[in-house]
């Protein structure tokens, strides 16, 4: 059984009006959409050429030079160059703007777009007298007023080191320590993990990939093991796996797309067999915007013993994503695609997992004793965490995490899909 296809012709956005406006237009929109990372396909970036040749000349500003701008939409991903798709460093389109005049929406009242711009202070500029258009969110988002004083607070107000530091700031050092923590819950009770121990704070959703394959898979794979991986992962998903691979000599397998280039899942069953030990797949897809069905994926493999990572950065931003239900052994994310920091992401992993698993990174924080032979290591989350963490950039994620809450991943799920 395969997911939805999610809609993604209508997310592509086009950020108009202001908060005075009241009734909204559906191709203005402000809030970071789903998906616009779209090299879908051939036909998928044609319909999106001619969506954008209707929509957006209606803006007056809007130079819409030629339809290779709609395939400039940026992506880091080559893993689809061999399908046909070209490759673009930027897109041209994120850095257009279209005149406010013509952008005030007529009826109805505001959407969730129109609402939330305000918050994100990057839009509120001006270029060649015009408003900017971003649509570049899969691949960063941009930071509400929420996120940006967060951060603004914390390095004014409360810098410190975390977890250690017993000096005359005592409170100072309690605060940033207390807030990483409470952000480090907001994580946990965002995805609905059991506990926050099951969170590790990472450098982005890459680190937390590779932290799996360098901890979990160095100690858990032999010449042989399969890892089952899908021809769209992100080349995050699909690099730390190869060189793994490499060292252990295990094999990786490939799902190729069916006819509607999405993941075969048919496919992905075929291949799990019991020399599987995981299965690597994204939730949502930054290239297709397939939405696979990741409990049953997980159900299949942990049927044949195998473990389930899931590559969630294009989900957790837009939908609830909940890791009890979804029953998966590892997740990853990163915050600057949420509305947070750029500089932190983070790993879920269930408890036993993470118990088992030995260092990734050697250094402080993440010890318990230091022999001068030996050391021995602290329990999860710590033990993954070596050195100073992103403490601010955690807590802002924290500010991300409240935010988006506070709107609903259930209203921005119905808001972007339909
Ligand atoms: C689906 C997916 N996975 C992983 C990543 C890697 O994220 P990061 O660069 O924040 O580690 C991205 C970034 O574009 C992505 O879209």
């Amino acid at each position: 059984m395969t997911g939805p296809v999610l809609a993604t012709l209508v997310t592509v956005t086009v950020c108009v009006p202001d908060a005075k406006t009241t009734s909204p237009t559906r191709y203005c929109n402000g809030f970071p959409r789903i998906l616009t990372q779209v090299h879908r396909s051939l036909k998928f970036r044609i319909q999106l050429i001619r969506k954008m040749e209707v929509l957006l000349p209606k803006l007056p500003s809007f130079k819409f030079s030629s339809p290779i701008c709609c395939c400039s939409i940026s992506t880091r991903s080559s893993s689809y160059v061999k399908f046909g798709f070209r490759r673009f460093s930027s897109l041209s389109v994120c850095a257009s703007t279209v005149n406010e005049a013509v952008a005030e929406p007529s009826l109805g009242s505001p959407s969730l777009g129109h609402t939330t711009r305000p918050h994100f202070p990057i839009l509120h500029q001006e270029v060649n007298g015009s408003k900017l258009v971003y649509l570049d969110n899969a691949a960063t988002s941009q930071k509400p007023t929420v996120v940006l004083k967060t951060l603004q607070s914390y390095y004014e107000a409360y810098n410190s080191n975390v977890h250690r530091g017993i000096h005359f700031l005592r409170q100072v050092y309690a605060k940033a320590t207390d807030q990483y923590e409470a952000a480090r819950r907001k994580v946990a009770s965002f995805i609905n993990a059991s506990d926050s121990s099951e969170i590790v704070f990472t450098r982005n959703a890459t680190e937390a990939i590779n932290l799996v394959a360098y901890s979990w898979g160095l100690s858990n794979l032999k010449r042989d093991d399969e890892i089952i991986l899908t021809v769209a992962e992100h080349h995050s998903a699909i690099v730390p796996w190869q060189l793994l691979a490499q060292k252990v000599g295990a094999v990786l397998k490939f799902v190729n797309l069916n006819q509607y280039e999405i993941p075969d899942m048919d496919k992905l069953k075929e291949l799990l067999s019991r020399k599987t030990k995981l299965v690597v797949v994204h939730h949502v897809s930054n290239v297709l915007a397939s939405v696979l069905p990741v409990r049953d994926i997980a159900n299949w493999a942990h049927d044949v013993g195998a473990k389930v990572l899931v590559d969630a950065c294009q989900s957790v931003p837009h939908m609830t994503v909940d890791v009890h239900s979804l029953n998966v052994d590892f997740l990853v994310a990163s915050s600057h695609k949420m509305c947070g920091p750029t500089g932190v992401g983070f790993l879920y992993g269930k408890i036993d997992l993470l118990s088992s698993m030995p260092p990734f990174l050697g250094g402080g924080e993440m010890i318990s004793d230091v022999f001068l032979d030996h050391s021995t290591y602290a329990e999860p989350p710590s033990r993954f965490e070596a050195g100073t963490p992103a403490i601010g950039e955690a807590i802002g994620l924290g500010a991300a995490i409240d935010y988006l809450s506070g709107i609903g991943m259930q209203t921005i799920h119905d808001y972007e899909v339909t």
